[in-house]
């Protein structure tokens, strides 16, 4: 079965495809010839998901998915959220992101968890997977790896931030290896 996945990011694009069962192709945008950009204008991540999903779906009608994922901090009230990419202004820029969160941030809450939806739509209607990791927020950014608020955030269970952490294993825990792995159970029963 052919699936496509709304992202313009040829990396995610990879590592999925190399997860999916067996039976399943999976073409990226490139491949359907969809080259608009698909404004993430909702305020939650399930709207989100499905917005660019569905715009997918209705250009190429195979099923479509696509994921969003935000850093909810408790001690901004859940900010960044949904706002993760773009939480210091446009064009998006992790360091003025994540100098934004610690300055916002000083003493308060610093619990905070990465969560991922992904929508899937198809002819039958809509499926939505999730992920989530709790960890909390650095005093100050540590380590190379990663991108995004990776050096900001440390992982419960662990001593080290996600971009300290080697990928293999940030790739296992991650709020989007654990949506993508549900989106993959439910692939792999159809
Ligand atoms: P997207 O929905 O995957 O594009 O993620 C939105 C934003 O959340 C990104 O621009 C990053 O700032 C942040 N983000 C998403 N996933 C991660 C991650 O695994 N580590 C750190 N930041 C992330």
């Amino acid at each position: 079965m052919e699936l496509v996945f709304a992202t313009h990011n040829t990396h995610k694009a990879q590592e999925v495809g190399a997860m999916l069962p067996e039976g399943y192709i999976l073409k990226s945008l490139a491949d359907i010839s969809f080259h608009q950009d698909i404004p993430e204008t909702e305020n939650t991540l399930e709207g989100n998901a499905l917005l660019k999903a569905q715009a997918v779906f209705d250009a190429c009608q195979l099923p479509s998915f696509a994921d969003d994922t935000g850093l909810f901090i408790s001690g901004l009230n859940g900010a960044p959220g949904v706002l993760s990419a773009r939480y210091a202004g446009s064009p998006a820029d992790s360091v003025a992101n994540m100098q934004k969160v610690l300055t916002e941030l000083g003493s308060a809450k610093r619990e905070a968890y990465f969560r991922t939806v992904i929508a899937l739509v198809t002819v039958e209607g809509v499926h939505y997977f999730s992920g989530e990791i709790a960890g909390k927020i650095l005093h100050e950014p540590r380590g190379a790896g990663g991108f995004g608020y990776d050096p900001i955030f440390m992982p419960e269970g662990y001593d080290r931030s996600f971009a300290e952490l080697p990928s293999e294993v940030k790739n296992k825990i991650s709020h989007r290896a654990l949506a993508f792995k549900s989106l993959i159970a439910f692939l792999s029963n159809l």
